[in-house]
């Protein structure tokens, strides 16, 4: 059911007020009138600055005016309306922190149950107060769909028709690009950047709209286009991790889907720091060859209690719009600390941002593959945990020697020595207890001191390196150990082997 045919049943069915989340006032306005006319409804349209305006003129008749400030005497008019009316308030969000507004509301709430009268709320973002909470249903306005931005499409193109110098043929192969490129855009960025295309190019242009898309994702602040810059072959061990994931790689495909195979849902990688696992997240991407958006976890929870809801489903949403991609959410914990702790005096939020996240990753068919990172597990709540959220959980454990050869061998290449004038094996066994990230970091500290002495990088300078650190693995033992005992039992291991 699409965003209209809800707000139609929910007409009908009498619910007496809506509250419509969209930045699109045109198009929500377009579809209210459009139900209202179908269920012959009277409809009156409210701005501040335009104050109460009949716009379908119905059964319901017209109205008396009072002399309240402009939100309140909005409200006393809808209580005072006949019935077979609809009120459209636009831009409702900011009166709703007037204790006066929402008394008025939750009146109006209980006058309006039953009755054929209903009040529509409409605003760019959803900042219910909680005592309104039960008396308000929440309409998620869609973005236009791939149906939609036909239609624009169909109708920019036969505006220009008659113009030489425009070229707006479009093979169909073209046509589905453009489209699918055009998702997750409103209406009216739709339309810009159609016609931005024709002005600057002459032409439709998938490069101006796939710009456009990136510029609105940085704009949304809470993800983040990263250009993947790694790739499996620069991850050294966790063998198991890779053959699951290099499985995987066409999943996303049309011929996968042909084929019956379920899109996967995501996986969770949870271990000791430094091991890999942003590393994988990134590296997956450029296996995969999807896009990879990261997500802020702290800025969701940002400051503003009542946002953070907001924004989960806004980062969710533009996330969905560019599917197949993968959203990769580092350091999960970091956001989700406290929803179970329940010391944290957010008022709920927190764990109702979790709860949207958590249903979203139940309920997801949007082909998005979430890619979630965590240091620590005694912060992240059970729920999240339990099975069925995730394909698979992985445990990334401090690399065996195997593992640890391979990470030097990586890393020296990086660095553009030769392989075989190290010795490896004397390498791995100097690195016991470090992690990639400890491993990486002796190699750069080690040709700083090649580079002071104005010589070659030599073996020794490595080893000198390691000999000079004390690894993450010795300093937090203890924790490491925890983390090892909790997971064996949930998890499963990354890498064939487990050190010991
Ligand atoms: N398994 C590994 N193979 C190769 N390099 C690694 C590995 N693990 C860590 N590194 C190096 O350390 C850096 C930091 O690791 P990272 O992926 O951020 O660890 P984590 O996210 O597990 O804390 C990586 O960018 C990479 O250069
Ligand atoms: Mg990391």
């Amino acid at each position: 059911m699409n965003a209209p045919q809800e707000i139609e049943v929910l007409i009908r069915a009498k619910y007496p007020i809506l509250y419509i989340v969209s930045w699109e006032e045109r198009r929500v306005e377009d579809a209210v009138q459009k139900v209202c006319t179908g269920l012959n409804r009277t409809l009156h349209t409210w701005s501040i600055t335009q104050g109460m305006k009949p716009t379908v003129s119905g059964p319901g008749g017209p109205m008396k005016s009072t002399s309240l400030p402009g939100e309140l005497e909005a409200l006393a008019t809808v209580h005072g309306a006949p019935e077979y009316t609809v009120f459209l308030l636009k831009d409702f969000h900011p009166y709703m922190k007037d204790y006066r507004v929402v008394r008025l509301l939750r009146d109006l709430a209980t006058r309006l149950r039953g009755r054929a009268e209903t009040l529509i709320l409409m605003g760019p973002s959803l900042n219910l107060p909680t005592d309104l909470e039960k008396d308000i249903t929440v309409v998620e306005f869609g973005l236009p769909e791939v149906s939609d931005i036909e239609l624009t499409l169909d109708r920019i193109t036969d505006a220009v028709k008659d113009n030489a110098n425009i070229d707006t043929k479009l093979e169909p192969k073209q046509r589905e690009a453009l489209v699918k490129s055009a998702q997750g855009l409103t209406q009216d960025e739709i339309e810009s950047v159609f016609a931005r295309s024709l002005v600057e190019r002459r032409k439709f242009d998938l490069d101006i709209v796939l710009e456009e898309k990136k510029q609105i994702i940085r704009k949304s602040g809470l993800l983040e286009y990263y250009a993947p810059d790694a790739q499996i072959k620069d991850v050294g061990g966790l063998e198991v991790l890779k053959e699951w994931l290099d499985k995987r790689a066409e999943s996303f495909t049309d011929k996968a889907k042909e084929f019956g195979i379920p899109s996967p849902k995501g996986i969770l990688l949870l271990g000791v720091q430094g091991c890999g696992k942003s590393l994988v997240a990134k590296a997956v991407a450029s296996q995969w060859n999807l896009p990879l958006l990261k997500l802020d976890v702290g800025r969701i929870f940002g400051s503003l209690v009542g946002q953070s809801e907001e924004n989960i489903r806004s980062a969710i949403k533009v996330s969905e719009s560019v599917a197949p991609c993968i959203l990769w959410a580092d350091e999960l914990e970091k956001g989700f600390a406290g929803v179970s702790g329940g010391g944290v005096s957010d008022s709920g939020t927190t764990a109702r941002v979790f709860s949207t996240f958590l249903t979203w990753m139940q309920e997801k068919t949007a082909p998005v593959f979430l890619m979630a990172t965590a240091n620590d597990v005694s912060s992240l709540p059970p729920e999240m945990l339990r099975k069925g959220r995730f394909d698979e959980i992985f445990f990334v454990d401090l690399p065996d020697a195997e593992e640890r050869e391979q990470i030097f061998s990586i890393h020296i290449l990086k660095r553009k020595r030769d392989v075989e004038k190290f010795n490896l094996k004397a390498l791995a066994k100097a690195s016991d207890g470090f992690s990639g990230a400890e491993i990486e970091q002796a190699i750069v500290s080690a040709l700083y001191v090649a580079f002071d002495a104005k010589r070659e990088l030599l073996q020794k300078d490595v080893i000198g390196e390691l000999k000079a650190t004390v690894p993450l693995s010795v300093m937090m033992r203890e924790d490491i150990q925890q983390l090892r005992d909790w997971a064996i039992l949930r998890t499963r291991p990354a890498s064939k082997k487990n050190p010991a």
